[in-house]
């Protein structure tokens, strides 16, 4: 435990003293330039503004905030279904502002679970993603588990304190606190910890997790340590990532666990939704093989969609894929006309045809962009300098090279294609997610400064996504957004790494005057951005936007668990308290800033709330 006081003393440090962070009003903080690139923006791909101030939305048009329980009738129209682009609850429209949880099942206690949702629900966020798997390879000493997933078998946990029933228990907070859960059935992500110095089949060494700095972090931290397609492909001796998606034991297992989640459930209006896996693609810790691409994907999702509509009638399902591209792969799937609602705007721009992008668009839109902000540029002189978004990115050297051709959020190079995934029938909704620290989405546009490329590639992200949800004829929700900040930086451990290769900037922080300059964006950048972002979706039609993620203190912590004990000033680590934290990969508002953070979303949850 010793050896992650750095990071237990940082967070420590910051959680008692930011009551009086200003609150955040979105369109206050953006500067002159900045306006008028995002306006820049949506002139660029004809996005009409007039389709904006939505007065539904997040609005919550449930009816049984009545505390008396009645009995469980089955009436289709309480669960959320669609209705062309929209979502639709109870014959109303229904837009939301979200936030992330992967961790709320790990929490040590109910009234934990409880307070987060009710905090949640404070802040008048309506939605709360969150992992409904947890797969272990050996049952643990300490913390909730769902599934042990060993030796070519599985069994799943119905212990009633640390297994699946944790699960019907957020579900009816849930309910509780008025929201709805978009639950994720498994993760494209579980590395194992690389450190294999000592004895790599200790079990105590494969626990070990963010190695390079030696600090071990509790299993279920990060949010890359549930388990996973990968946890399947080890368990099942099977030897490529894509055996997840092709292999027919393994495929068999992942369904056998999905229909005992799934048919929990049926009848809860407290889910919003399905998600068949947290971003999947082809790459993962285990590699893959040189067959896999957008046909495996899409045929995959395609097989899980059809089960889960199968044994459940009243939720939508989702991918929970990235949102990446493909735009000269062959489909597997035709697309279906969208329902003959008024064209939008920014439908016509793609020359009023419903065809797939294409590598032209993609390249067109590109080089009409870079030519914008040319132009606004030298109407307005340089861009602000003094941003602080390194630039440098240590874990995937390709992220320069990505910057020819369309790059590979657009050339299928993933195996996603999300207009492929779209057109199955079974998939209810589309959704993307967007995190420009992991992902590269467009070339960057050397008119801009490297926080402004950041923030207009995210809004040209949003804005192609929602163009697809015009075309497709059906909703499309930001499933999870996030910026690192510098105060963040330590923590951050990417998704395919067990490691925080900013680790060591926290040290530097704490014992010495900083020398180095920290990754990550400042707080105002950050809330700057997710402003923008989150206006942008609500002009250009997105049905929902999900943070990435929520952060709380004061909870209970237990050793060996994902909530363990703070750190005090004095260095004593207290063996059950009521000061742990929850769990950060790196974007938790907890901590520095949260306050403006949840005030960000606030905003945007206001902004569009009907007057009273
Ligand atoms: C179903 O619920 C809606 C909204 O609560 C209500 O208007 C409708 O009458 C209900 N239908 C039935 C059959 O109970
Ligand atoms: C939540 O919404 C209600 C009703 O619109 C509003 O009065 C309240 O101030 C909002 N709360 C926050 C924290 O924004
Ligand atoms: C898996 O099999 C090995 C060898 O038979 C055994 O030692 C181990 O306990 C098994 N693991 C589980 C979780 O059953
Ligand atoms: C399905 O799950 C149950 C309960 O976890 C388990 O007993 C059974 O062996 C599983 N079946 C398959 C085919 O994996
Ligand atoms: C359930 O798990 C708890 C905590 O690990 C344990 O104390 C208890 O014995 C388990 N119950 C059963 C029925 O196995
Ligand atoms: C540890 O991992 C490295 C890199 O994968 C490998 O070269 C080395 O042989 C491994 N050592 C042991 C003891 O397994
Ligand atoms: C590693 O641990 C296993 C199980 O505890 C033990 O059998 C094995 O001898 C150890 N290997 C080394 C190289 O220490
Ligand atoms: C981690 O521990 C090993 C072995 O004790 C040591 O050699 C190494 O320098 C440590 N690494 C860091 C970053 O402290
Ligand atoms: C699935 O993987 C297992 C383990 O590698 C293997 O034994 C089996 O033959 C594979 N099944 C198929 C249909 O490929
Ligand atoms: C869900 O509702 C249907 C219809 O009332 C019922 O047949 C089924 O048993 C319910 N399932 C669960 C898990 O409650
Ligand atoms: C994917 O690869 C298979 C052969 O492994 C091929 O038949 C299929 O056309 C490929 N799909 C795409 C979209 O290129
Ligand atoms: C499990 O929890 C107990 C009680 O807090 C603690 O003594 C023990 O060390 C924990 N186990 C692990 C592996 O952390």
């Amino acid at each position: 435990m010793h050896s992650r006081a750095g990071r237990r003393f940082f967070i420590g440090q910051v959680h008692t003293e930011h009551s009086s962070v200003f609150c955040s009003q979105p369109r206050q903080t953006l500067t002159m330039f900045l306006s008028v690139v995002w306006l820049g923006v949506l002139g660029a791909v004809g996005v009409s503004a007039t389709s904006s101030l939505d007065p539904r939305w997040n609005h919550r048009p449930r009816s049984n905030a009545d505390p008396t329980p009645t009995t469980p009738a089955i009436n289709k129209t309480q669960f959320v279904s669609t209705d062309g682009v929209n979502f639709k609850v109870n014959n109303s429209q229904f837009k939301f502002v979200g936030t992330n949880a992967y961790w709320l099942a790990a929490l040590n206690t109910d009234q934990d679970i409880d307070s987060v949702l009710g905090n949640i629900s404070q802040s008048n966020i309506t939605v709360v993603r969150t992992w409904g798997f947890n797969d272990v390879p050996t049952i643990p000493e300490n913390g909730t588990w769902f599934q042990l997933v060993a030796n070519g078998t599985t069994s799943v946990n119905l212990n009633e304190t640390n297994g699946l029933p944790k699960l019907d228990r957020i579900v009816s907070m849930a309910e509780k606190h008025g929201i709805y859960l978009l639950v994720s059935l498994t993760n494209n992500w579980n590395p194992l910890p690389s450190d294999n110095t000592t004895n790599s089949t200790s079990s105590q060494n494969l626990l070990k997790r963010d190695v390079a700095t030696n600090n071990t972090l509790p299993r279920n931290t990060l949010s890359n340590d549930y388990g996973g397609m990968d946890a399947y492909v080890r368990a099942f001796g099977a030897s490529t990532h894509d055996d997840f998606y092709t292999n027919a034991t393994i495929i068999a297992s992942f369904i056998n666990y999905t229909t005992q989640v799934v048919q929990r459930y049926v009848n809860s209006t407290a889910i919003l939704g399905w998600e068949i896996a947290n971003d999947p693609r082809c790459n993962s810790s285990v590699a893959s093989s040189p067959s896999c691409n957008t046909t495996t994907i899409t045929a995959w999702h395609a097989l899980i969609a059809q089960h889960i509509a199968k044994i459940d009638p009243n939720h939508l399902v989702s991918s929970g894929t990235q949102g990446f591209f493909c735009t000269d792969c062959t489909k597997l799937f035709q697309k279906s006309a969208p329902p003959p609602s008024a064209p939008s705007a920014a439908v016509k721009s793609r020359r009023n045809k419903i065809v797939p992008l294409t590598k032209k668009d993609i390249l067109q839109e590109q080089k009409e962009a870079r030519k914008k902000t040319r132009a606004l540029q030298l109407q307005s002189g340089p861009p602000p300098d003094g941003v602080r978004v390194r630039g440098k990115w240590v874990a995937t050297p390709t992220r320069r090279q990505d910057d020819v051709g369309v790059g590979s959020a657009f050339d299928g190079s993933t195996g996603v294609d999300s207009e492929d995934i779209l057109s199955i029938k079974q998939i209810g909704f589309g959704s993307f997610q967007l995190f420009p620290d992991q992902n590269t989405y467009a070339p960057d546009d050397p008119n801009l400064s490297a926080f402004n490329n950041t923030l207009q590639a995210g809004l040209s992200w949003i804005i192609r996504h929602a163009q697809n949800s015009q075309m497709f004829g059906k909703p499309i929700t930001l499933t999870g957004f996030g910026l690192v900040t510098q105060d963040n930086a330590p923590s951050f451990v990417p998704f395919n790494s067990t490691v925080a290769p900013f680790a060591n900037d926290q040290f530097a922080n704490i014992t010495t005057s900083a020398t180095q300059q920290p990754f990550g964006v400042t707080d105002q950048q950050r809330d700057d951005a997710y402003s923008q972002w989150l206006q942008q979706g609500i002009l250009s039609g997105l049905s929902g936007m999900i943070q990435y993620q929520w952060g709380q203190g004061n909870l209970t912590a237990v050793n060996g668990t994902a909530i363990s004990p703070t750190i005090t000033e004095n260095g004593i680590v207290p063996v059950q308290s009521e000061n742990g934290i929850s769990p950060s990969d790196g974007y938790s508002i907890a901590g520095v800033g949260q306050v403006s953070a949840e005030g960000t979303l606030q905003g945007a949850v206001q902004q569009f709330e009907p007057d009273t």
